[in-house]
């Protein structure tokens, strides 16, 4: 057995087991498992120099499976910024919103990519009391707090350890001071990414806090699995697990109601077209959805299919909700690295989460940490095509 940040592995054959560690101030290639097919020679992770900020080294990580999906990752704020998968003729694309430097990152797109913390989406008034305390958070969307404030875990360098095991793991940690952005307790994050042979990129979330607090984190990848960001996502069909949703007012703060999907244009629960009813959606989607679930092992949560490439992404999770976001805010200023203007609904965003503003919503599930608990959350990425 293996412990890796908290976690227990798996116990391994010796012979597969390639152990290498990756620390900040290196700049060697992790192992590859040594196969005889030229696709599994490559799977495994490298690390490449990727800039600096902050005083820290910034490194880029690319997990290969035998398969060939190549994700990378970088320490700059636990990012994912590339994901490349097959479409059914075998072309592979990138299927996700990026940069291919980290000037791309520190010019602040909104969250490409991101691990977002402490608290993914918005906290009403940037406040919130707990334990009878009252905490004031970084406002940084009008009046509202959003994805962690003003320097959240998005904008932060991760120390990071890769392993290659019997599947290629980076985990990324971060230690969130006491008072950062308004919060209490000192936060011990670590995040972990496995990239599978089935094709499935898992992310672990695990935290600990010395005093009670309030967290909720998610990955703020923009999905666009047509491979081409010149293409919208409103032909792209949706099925998510969810009789309900949250609504929102119109700082887009959820009112406390937990409303059916049913007839309205919320109604994912068979697969539609994204674009069939957003425009009865003013702003388009943004809202999180509440996941039918008996308990909270991990189950499907969504399902996206593109026609025209064969692709299909899936997203488990042991969450409670998943904020579906059509990308309304994009506006054609920011370019990928090929130059192609990202407009609005060039992406969607599938945040695996807690409802937003839970910490002022007594009816919503908890989010509070308590010192001597640990945090775990799972979601998982699942790419196919046919
Ligand atoms: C939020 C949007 C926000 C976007 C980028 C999403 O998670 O729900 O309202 O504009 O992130 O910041």
């Amino acid at each position: 057995m293996k412990h890796l940040a908290g976690y227990t592995m798996a116990p391994l054959v010796a012979a597969a087991l390639m152990l290498a560690s990756c620390g900040n101030n290196d700049n060697k290639t992790a192992s590859t498992e040594k196969t005889d097919s030229a696709a599994a020679a490559k799977a495994g992770i490298t690390r490449a120099d990727w800039g600096e900020t902050d005083g820290k080294k910034v490194a880029l990580y690319t997990l290969t499976n035998k398969n060939g999906v190549q994700v990378k990752i970088s320490n700059y704020g636990g990012t994912i910024t590339s994901f490349l998968a097959p479409d059914k003729t075998g072309k592979i694309q990138n299927i996700v919103l990026g940069f291919d430097s980290l000037a791309g990152y520190l010019a602040k797109p909104p969250y490409f990519g991101a691990t977002i913390g402490r608290y993914g989406n918005r906290i009403g008034n940037a406040t919130f009391k707990l334990n009878g305390t009252a905490y004031k958070l970084a406002a940084n969307n009008g009046k509202n707090h959003l994805h962690g404030g003003i320097k959240g875990f998005d904008k932060q360098v991760w120390d990071a350890d890769a392993t290659v095991d019997s599947v290629s793991s980076l985990t990324l940690h971060y230690v969130s001071k006491d008072g950062e952005e308004g919060y209490p307790g000192t936060l011990t994050v670590a995040v972990r990414f496995t990239l599978d042979d089935d094709n499935a990129l898992q992310i672990d979330y695990t935290a600990t806090t010395d005093k009670a607090t309030v967290l909720n984190l998610t990955n703020h990848s923009y999905w666009n699995i047509s491979g081409d960001a010149g293409n919208v996502i409103l032909d792209e069909k949706l099925q998510l697990n969810a009789d309900h949703y949250t609504p929102v007012d119109t700082s887009l703060i959820t009112t406390g109601e937990i409303k059916a999907v049913k007839g309205t244009p919320f109604d994912f629960t068979t697969a539609e077209k994204i674009g069939a009813r957003i425009g009865q959606v003013p702003g388009g989607y943004d809202h999180n959805f509440v996941l039918n679930r008996k308990d909270s092992s991990m189950q499907l949560a969504a399902t996206v299919t593109d026609s025209i490439s064969g692709r299909k992404l899936e997203v488990f999770t042991t969450e409670p909700g998943l904020q579906f976001y059509t990308g309304n805010f994009l506006d054609g200023t920011i370019k990928t690295p090929a130059g192609v203007a990202i407009q609005q609904h060039a992406a969607l965003c599938l945040e695996t989460q807690h409802y937003p503003d839970s910490p002022n919503k007594p009816n919503f599930p908890s989010v509070v940490l308590e010192p001597g608990k640990q945090y775990h959350t799972v979601t998982k990425y699942k790419i196919s095509a046919q």
